[in-house]
């Protein structure tokens, strides 16, 4: 299939464009290089052999969004590009809500004008709010968000949903839409290459990230942001997922929404959670030292537990992340210790 990537240059989206192409299929990525990249994609075309057709384009640009995909007539979209930082969208609550919601809109806008049908959404487990009690299952309601970021993929999600069921009923659309919705858990580690990984603008705001950079030296302390949680080392507990087990549910995500209609939901998790001290200590394995750590106050916003039950994507997709903590931690140390300042070198 040609799939096409928007946000592609991303840290999900490079190593998703890795096993599309090891999986047989074509690539094209659009990606503004908000947050992202150019030498990403170079470096995804030097792990794969393969190349990749690049288009610097903000996907909300309707003119440009249209001559793109009239171009490339994607089999499948897969909806990376978005705004991710729960603390920056508190802050600039507006940018998040115009870019996220802008660029979906104008992509089903497009869909519909070119009568493509298939999408894959980047969404998070973010939706399941703090109203359940995990495992998650994707038969639960959405919950209440804690932040802007996670309220736009809520929304995001309704718009694709609603979308599909207006595109079954025919009226302007050519094709009734195929919507697959992918909730992450929390990805981490990178290719086992240590070409493409994760590269944070600034401060990281997420465990990893952090991790890593204080390994390498480039930061002092990672602060623990609570101990007194009412878990058994007193921190928060996560599923995460290694970014390449991650690409691969896309690749089974996407060759599922081909050739079918309808509105489908999967967990991309482990199913098995770690606390945030397990990963310190995992990860000082890993880099062959301690990782200094603080023991600081409770971030605002944080849920205690989230895990997925991933078992629908097993039963349905036939997909199951094989990577553990030690996989993680090594290809995320591999990453960060060739690439101390990203793809900045
Ligand atoms: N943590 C620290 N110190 C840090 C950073 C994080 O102790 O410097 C802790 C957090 O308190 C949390 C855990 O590490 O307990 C994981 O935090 P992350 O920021 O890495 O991940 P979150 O689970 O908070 O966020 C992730 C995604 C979001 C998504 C959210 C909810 O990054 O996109 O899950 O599903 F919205």
């Amino acid at each position: 299939m040609n799939i096409l990537l928007t946000g592609g240059a991303g840290y999900i989206g490079s190593h998703t464009a890795v096993s599309l192409i090891e999986a047989g299929h074509d690539v094209a990525v659009v990606d503004d290089y908000s947050n992202s990249s150019d030498e990403a994609v170079k470096r995804v075309e030097k792990i794969t052999g393969r190349s990749v057709n690049l288009y610097e384009a903000d996907v909300a640009d309707k003119k440009k969004a249209m001559e793109i995909l009239k171009k490339e007539m994607p089999d499948c979209i897969i909806h990376f590009a978005g705004l991710k930082s729960v603390g920056e969208s508190i802050e600039k609550p507006i940018e998040y809500y115009r870019n996220n919601i802008d660029t979906t809109l104008t992509l089903l806008e497009c869909m519909r004008e070119l009568g493509l049908s298939n999408i894959v959404f980047s969404s998070s487990a973010t939706v399941y709010g703090d109203d359940h009690t995990p495992p998650f299952t994707e038969e639960m309601s959405k919950g209440m968000c804690t932040n802007p970021y996670g309220w736009t993929k809520w929304m995001q999600e309704q718009m694709l949903d609603d979308a599909q069921t207006a595109s079954e009923k025919g009226g302007d659309w050519k094709k009734p839409l195929s919507v697959v919705l992918l909730r992450y858990f929390n990805p981490v580690g990178a290719h086992e290459s240590g070409l493409i990984g994760e590269d944070p603008q600034g401060i990281p705001n997420n465990l990893m990230p952090y991790i890593s950079q204080v390994a390498v030296g480039r930061r002092e302390k990672l602060t623990v942001f609570g101990d007194d949680y009412d878990t058994p080392d007193g921190t928060c507990r996560r599923d995460y997922i290694h970014v390449m087990d991650l690409a691969e549910g896309h690749v089974a995500a996407a060759e599922y929404a081909a050739g079918r209609s309808g509105t489908e939901i999967f967990n991309l998790g482990t199913g098995t959670p770690y606390s945030v001290l397990e990963m310190v200590n995992a990860f000082s394995k890993a880099c062959g030292h301690e990782v200094a750590y603080e023991i600081g106050p409770r971030r605002a916003g944080d849920v205690q537990d989230s895990w997925s039950d991933a078992t629908k994507a097993e039963k349905v997709l036939g997909w199951a992340a094989k990577r553990g903590i030690e996989e993680i931690c090594r290809d995320a140390w591999n990453w960060q210790s060739q690439n101390p300042n990203g793809y900045n070198n």
